[in-house]
This record gives structure tokens, sequence and C-alpha cells, in this order.
């Protein structure tokens, strides 16, 4: 099933709506549909609906957003994010996500995790039974990367370094430099195992399984959105 930009918008509204109160610091995730709770925010910050809701964005894209709709921005430097709403590219049962195929993973688990709450906003295509449906991304370190790749493939997976157009000469960069590897594995049997084992590799910075970080998750479909609790 194929994502809906309206239940995606829908999720991101309801999300903000019920979660998101005036003197908050809310940390901005990246994605279509993360850019859709920025715009929320935006648009009752100039209705007067919301006051001094201050963001800390995770990607330069997403900052970009939420200047352009009138959000103060801060960084981790300065404050802590007391909500934290983002996408994901699927959804188990309990919460556990993949995310990162839309580039951002390291900054964004950096502020989940740092964020007293992670609501996640999505439409019911992310839903899944068993995490590992599509690739699960990896950001490495751009020194050393081939080894890095061999590494991640004795994990069980077929990874591929992320290409802009498919040229080899021209991987995708993340904001902090980085690569992308995107590793397809026939099944992910145990996140929390699989996302222990990618953290011993070296040069492997962070991978896209968010276990145990999401507490509350907002999924549209055709006809509701349904707030999920881990
Ligand atoms: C970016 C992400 C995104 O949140 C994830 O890819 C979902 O994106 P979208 O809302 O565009 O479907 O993890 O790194």
């Amino acid at each position: 099933m194929k994502s809906d930009p309206k239940k995606l918008r829908s999720a991101a509204n309801a999300a903000v709506d019920a979660r998101v109160q005036s003197g908050m610091i809310v940390g901005l995730g990246t994605g279509s549909t993360a850019s859709w709770a920025v715009r929320r925010i935006g648009e009752l910050l100039s209705s007067g609906a919301l006051e001094n809701v201050r963001g800390i964005p995770t990607s330069e894209t997403t900052a970009r957003l939420a200047q352009e709709v009138g959000i103060p921005l801060l960084s981790l430097a300065e404050a802590r994010p007391e909500i934290t709403i983002d996408g994901a590219d699927e959804i188990d049962p309990n919460l556990a996500l993949i995310k990162g195929r839309g580039g951002a993973l390291l900054r964004e688990k950096i502020v989940a995790a740092a964020s007293g709450t992670l609501i996640v906003v999505a439409d019911d295509s992310k839903l899944v039974d068993a995490l590992g449906r599509d690739f699960l991304p990896v950001e490495v370190e751009p020194f050393g990367w081939e080894s890095t790749l061999e590494a991640l493939a004795s994990l069980g997976c077929e990874p591929e370094r992320r290409l802009i157009d498919g040229d080899s000469k021209n991987p995708f960069l993340t904001d902090g430099g980085h690569y992308t590897v995107d590793c397809t594995f026939p099944s992910i049997a145990d996140p929390a195992g699989l996302e222990a084992e990618i953290r011993c590799i070296p040069g492997a910075l962070e991978c896209g399984l968010f276990v145990g970080l999401a507490q509350t998750a907002f999924v549209a479909s055709d006809d509701e959105t349904v707030v999920m609790q881990a």
C-alpha cells in the first residue's frame, strides 16, 4: 500500500492538535508527514491558537521549513524537546520503528532520545506485523565505508550505499556529511538485538531501528486517526 498524502496530513494535524501546547519546545521530525506537523504548528502560531512554541529541527530541510512558517528554533545546546513529532517508514505493533528512508535518521534519533516523548505520525500503509518489510537504512562514516559495508553484510543483509541518480561518484550525503547504506534483510525477528549488533560496527554511526523510543503513534486510515500506545 502506498502512503496517502491526505492521510499523512490528517495524522500530523491530529498529533499537533492533541499534544502541542503553548510554551512547549518540540522536536521537529523530517519527511513529508513530519513537514505537515511543522506546517500545522506554524499555522496555530500565526493564528494565535498557540504561543511561544519553539522547535528543535532534525534536519536542515526541516529547519528551513520551520523558519518559513514562523517557528523559532533552538538547538540541543540550549534546550531539550519535551516532545518530538516525527514520521516513520514502518511501525510494528509495539511501536518499534524503521526510520531513515528520508535520510535523516542520526539527527532524528539524537533528538528523539533527548526528548521526553516521541510521537509518531503516519498513515496505515506504514503498519507492519514485523519490521523489515523493506530495507533498513544505516548512517555510515565515509572513511572506510567499504569495510563497514562488509561488516553489515556479515549480519545477513544485502547492503547498498545510497546514491543520487544511481551515480557511484555521487553518493547521497546526510546533513552530517555521512553516507547512508540501505540494508535489505530477509526478515528482522529481533529489532533490539539487530540494533545492538549494528552498534558494534565501528563505522556504522546509527541505524534506522528505533526500539523503545516511541510512546504514541497517530495513524490515519480512510475513516479515522487511531492513537496507538506502546
Ligand atoms: C526521514 C524519516 C522519515 O520520517 C520517514 O522516512 C518517513 O517519511 P515520510 O513521512 O516522507 O513517509 O525517517 O529520515
